[in-house]
């Protein structure tokens, strides 16, 4: 098939978690290359935006603030401010790079929380979680610690055990306790709003599997593991009390998901760079859902499953805006960070160093032979979930992806 030539390309690169410095091999992997791409187009004349942007929601940066006694907005300033003047001094050349605190952005996610609402895109499930009786709040998986079930490491977090790397559910760890109070937490119901992911999964078959052949064999394979299992609904919204209120009756104390606001921050750092700027910018929707733009994420490996599967599937019910009828992807090219954090930290003891979330999964991982993860299982009323095994070996990819789907 002929490929199509697009008028204009929004290139995006990962929003990184303003709680630790940009690391180099962050640098490498991601930006570095989603830089050089632009810079690119730009000497060929062709009509770019590199939209960048820090990632300000999420449990990490309230356990940091906790820890140093901050607020999270503290630990987001500190953090994006350090990470956007990173990202000056080595000369990635954004158009944008703001934040998901900022007003443009909230009013951008919960407004588009509120349209899938609106339109009976969400549906509404109760389920049971647990929960601190003394500090009076629900519990994210990464406040409560307890025994791994595979390794017996006391200190194995709600969802992921950092010794034995398995990712685990709460329900798994033995002798549960909250990290905020140290108390035993108790299950309580509570109430959130789903992405019905089951009901597009015949749609993301079609559209990646027999669309995007031509995606990269590990973005494939990885959409391909989710997909040929039964994709479940997932909650869009979480009990926390940082990040974008969700903008419905009845949902006091509930926030939108870090993953649910994060995509759109892609777009309302558009939104932002083409008010500051529209006789060089246009309007943010030139970029958006003209079938002339092709966009182009860079992205880390483990957020494959967020940009190819979850943020088409918010896209999708918004047809007439941002899924034109053309869907077509770049070229790809990837670049294997190892032999960066090996030369800075050596093959073993690396998790000490890293200043990243998620750190030791990232690095043991990318010390070792690629190996498929131990399969997720959760329980939820009744009924037991597995999720896809997928390989963890460290790997910063582009891949272009959502927004053109059919
Ligand atoms: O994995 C991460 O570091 C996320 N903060 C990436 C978000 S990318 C996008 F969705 F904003
Ligand atoms: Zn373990």
């Amino acid at each position: 098939m002929e490929e199509k030539k697009f008028k204009r390309t929004t290139v995006t690169a990962a929003l990184p978690y303003a709680n630790g410095g940009v690391h180099i091999g962050h640098l490498a992997g991601v930006y570095v290359p989603a830089d050089i791409y632009v810079r690119y187009l730009r000497l060929k004349k062709r009509e770019v935006v590199f939209i960048g942007g820090s990632d300000e929601h999420g449990v990490p940066i309230t356990l940091r603030a906790k820890k140093e006694g901050i607020t999270p907005q503290d630990v987001c300033d500190r953090y994006h401010k350090m990470i956007k003047d990173s990202f000056e001094e080595f000369g990635i050349s954004f158009d944008v790079y703001s934040r998901t605190t900022s007003e443009t952005h909230h009013k951008f996610a919960s407004d588009f929380f509120r349209k899938l609402y609106d339109d009976g895109k969400l549906t509404e499930q109760v389920s049971e979680q647990y929960y601190d009786e003394e500090a009076h709040q629900f519990l994210a998986d990464r406040y409560i610690m307890g025994e791994c079930p595979h390794c017996g490491n006391p200190n194995a977090y709600g969802d992921q055990c950092e010794k034995c790397g398995s990712d685990l559910s709460p329900m798994e760890l033995k002798n549960p306790h909250s990290t905020i109070s140290g108390s035993q937490p108790v299950m309580k119901q509570t109430k959130n709003w789903y992405l019905p992911l089951n009901e597009y999964q015949e749609w993301l078959k079609q559209w990646i599997l027999d669309g995007h052949k031509e995606w990269r064999s590990n973005v494939y394979g990885q959409c391909k593991s989710w997909l040929d299992m039964d994709l479940q609904p997932r909650a869009m919204t979480r009990d926390l009390d940082w990040g974008i209120p969700v903008p419905v009756k009845d949902a006091e104390g509930k926030v939108l998901y870090v993953w649910f606001d994060a995509p759109i921050g892609y777009i309302s750092n558009t939104k932002e760079m083409c008010e500051r700027d529209p006789e060089r910018f246009g309007n943010w929707e030139k970029w958006w859902k003209d079938p002339e733009t092709r966009l182009v994420h860079f992205i880390g490996k483990d957020n494959i499953v967020f940009h190819c599967l979850i943020f088409p599937t918010m896209l999708k019910p918004t047809a007439t805006i941002f899924c034109p009828t053309t869907c077509r992807q770049t070229s790809s090219s990837t670049l294997r960070t190892t032999r960066f954090r090996r030369a800075r930290t050596g093959r073993s003891g690396c998790t000490s160093t890293c200043a990243i979330s998620k750190a030791s999964r990232m690095c043991c991982a990318m010390c070792s032979r690629p190996t498929p993860r131990r399969p997720r299982t959760t329980t939820s009323r009744g009924k037991t979930f597995r999720s896809a095994t997928t390989p963890s070996w460290w790997q910063y990819t582009e891949t272009s992806s959502t927004a053109r789907c059919n």
